[in-house]
């Protein structure tokens, strides 16, 4: 059993020269579902998230937009905030890499590796994407345009020379492959591990980690003509909201290793061999689990301003509402893959998946209700077979869907509870409650009872998901507040309670409502 474990997630710290789009708020709200699901199941959870605000990219920005580099960082870290406003997001902590806590973090794992012989003087030369903050290997890069380099990513790589400070990665290629074949799960899913051990196997060559041509970063201690290199300086955050280097007690004693690093598959390398190295380095553990995403398109494509279908997390939520969204980002892509965002799929999920299924069992059974029922939860007569039947399936829940979650398989645990709503949807046609009102009154009450309970145990399932629409059904339940943690599953819904007047809570998307409102 794992209650009363601690549980850390984190997002990656987002860089702050872009605005909050479609697949930063995929990664985020992935978080908040764990955060939620393990703080329900009776976890102590801490949900880090944060803004990336070091490195040339981010002087580059400041400098088009003709303002120093902490001020800009200073105006755009606030949208990355406001986007876990908006996206109903329950992080614990945001952490900035600008803020003195982070710094003074980054300083003392700077010197610990240097004590421990980790970090060498060198002169380095090779090829840098300041897009990537990425140094790439010549083998790795493709010819582009008028003669341009490009990396895998698709970005422009520039040829640098410059005095670095360097990481002694070579050496810890060995302990690496063998702390992944130790922890057979710390990689997910299963093929990206596979690429992390290959390129692992392909060698590793000592990595810089300082720079000397641009100034916008943390100084090396004792040697401030570098500064320390962004990814070095971003990983860290992990545990400088930790309190590191603060070890011994607090939250750094409670919370690590994290449990997981939910990160996109384009930062995988820097988060399972660059940091896995960093820490081991340094005597520290290395995180439990990291999760490689995949990458949405949109309609087809790449999202990208110049092609104009950049999608701000807000312009989705205002046309279909929050709840809507989460459930449709987790719910569309087997989660690991890359899929295509279309405004088709997303209005075919809220009105099938939510409206028909879950809002109208909904909708039909507090209906009935408050008709029949003098708007109180009836009291029950002996249980049927299909009663019991149900009943079993609602209780199973749960157990079914821990280990989903557990291995972010957020699509399959949705599955299995709508495969439940559908279930519970066929009790109601079967038993058909309307009619038992002249019949069979008694037996109605029973029907409409079970079905509550039913609804009762579907809203605190699916409070990680759409904690708004939860929150609404369970109010309808009158579910107190302090009643909907998984713990309170085993309470049935007491009989005689009065029951608000029923709404929706999952409205139909009307098209000409979208096409009037564009
Ligand atoms: N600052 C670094 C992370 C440092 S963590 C120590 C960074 N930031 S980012 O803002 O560029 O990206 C943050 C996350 O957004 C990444 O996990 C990335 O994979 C994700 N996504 C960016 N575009 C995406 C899509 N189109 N689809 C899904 N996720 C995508 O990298």
């Amino acid at each position: 059993m794992t209650a009363d474990q601690p549980y850390f997630v984190t997002t990656p710290i987002y860089y702050v020269n872009d605005l909050p789009h479609l697949g930063h708020a995929y990664t985020t709200v992935a978080c908040d579902v764990l955060a939620r699901f393990m703080r329900l199941d009776g976890r102590k959870v801490k949900f880090l998230t944060g803004s990336d605000e070091h490195g040339q990219k981010v002087e580059q920005s400041a400098r088009a937009a003709g303002v120093p580099p902490q001020e800009f960082c200073d105006r755009i870290s606030p949208a990355w905030q406001e986007m876990t406003r908006l996206l109903n997001i329950s992080n614990d902590d945001f952490i900035r890499t600008t803020e003195p806590r982070h710094v003074r973090g980054v300083e003392a794992l700077w010197r610990e590796l240097d004590r421990r012989g980790e970090i060498y003087l060198g002169r380095f030369s090779g090829w840098y994407s300041v897009r990537d903050e990425a140094f790439y290997d010549e083998s790795e890069l493709v010819d582009g345009p008028q003669g341009r380099k490009i990396a895998p990513t698709g970005a422009e790589v520039e040829w640098l020379e410059e005095d670095n400070y360097f990481f002694r990665l070579s050496a810890w290629q060995d302990r690496l492959l063998a702390w992944y074949e130790a922890n057979p799960d710390a990689i997910a899913p299963r093929s990206r591990r596979n690429e992390v051990i290959s390129f692992v196997k392909s060698g590793l060559r000592d990595l810089s980690i300082s720079r000397t041509s641009f100034s916008w970063g943390i100084p090396v201690p004792g040697d401030p003509k570098h500064v320390i290199y962004v990814w070095l300086d971003a990983l860290i955050n992990y545990i400088t909201a930790l309190g590191y280097p603060q070890t011994s007690d607090g939250e750094f004693a409670t919370f690590w290793p994290a449990d997981l690093h939910m990160v996109g598959k384009d930062i995988l390398r820097f988060h399972t061999v660059y940091w896995h190295a960093f820490l081991m380095a340094a005597g520290i553990e290395p995180p439990r689990r990291v999760f490689a995403h995949g990458w949405w398109t949109v309609e087809g494509q790449k999202m990208s301003k110049s092609l104009g279908n950049f999608i701000p997390p807000k312009e989705l939520v205002d046309r279909y509402g929050l709840d809507p969204v989460r459930y449709f980002l987790l719910r569309e892509l087997p989660f690991g893959n890359d899929g295509d965002f279309s405004h088709r799929a997303i209005v075919g999920r809220l009105n099938g998946d939510l409206a028909n299924d879950f809002g109208n069992l909904a909708q039909r059974v507090l209906a009935m209700i408050n008709r029949n029922c003098g708007a109180t939860v009836p009291e029950p007569g002996a249980f049927a077979a299909a009663d019991n039947r149900l009943l079993m399936e609602a209780i199973g829940l749960l157990d079914d869907i821990r280990p989903l979650i557990e291995g972010q398989a957020f699509h399959l645990a949705l599955e299995t509870i709508w495969q439940f709503v559908a279930q519970a949807n066929r009790y109601v046609d079967d038993q058909a409650p309307w009619a038992l009102r002249r019949s069979d009154p008694q037996r109605m009450q029973t029907v409409l009872y079970m079905l509550a309970e039913v609804l009762r145990r579907l809203g605190i399932l699916v409070q990680p998901f759409v904690p708004g629409a939860a929150a609404a059904l369970l109010d309808q339940l009158a579910v107190p507040v302090d009643a909907r943690s998984f713990g309170d599953l085993v309470i049935a819904l007491p009989h005689g309670g009065e029951l608000p007047a029923p709404h929706g809570i999952f409205p139909r998307f009307v098209e000409a409502e979208a096409a009037a409102g564009n």
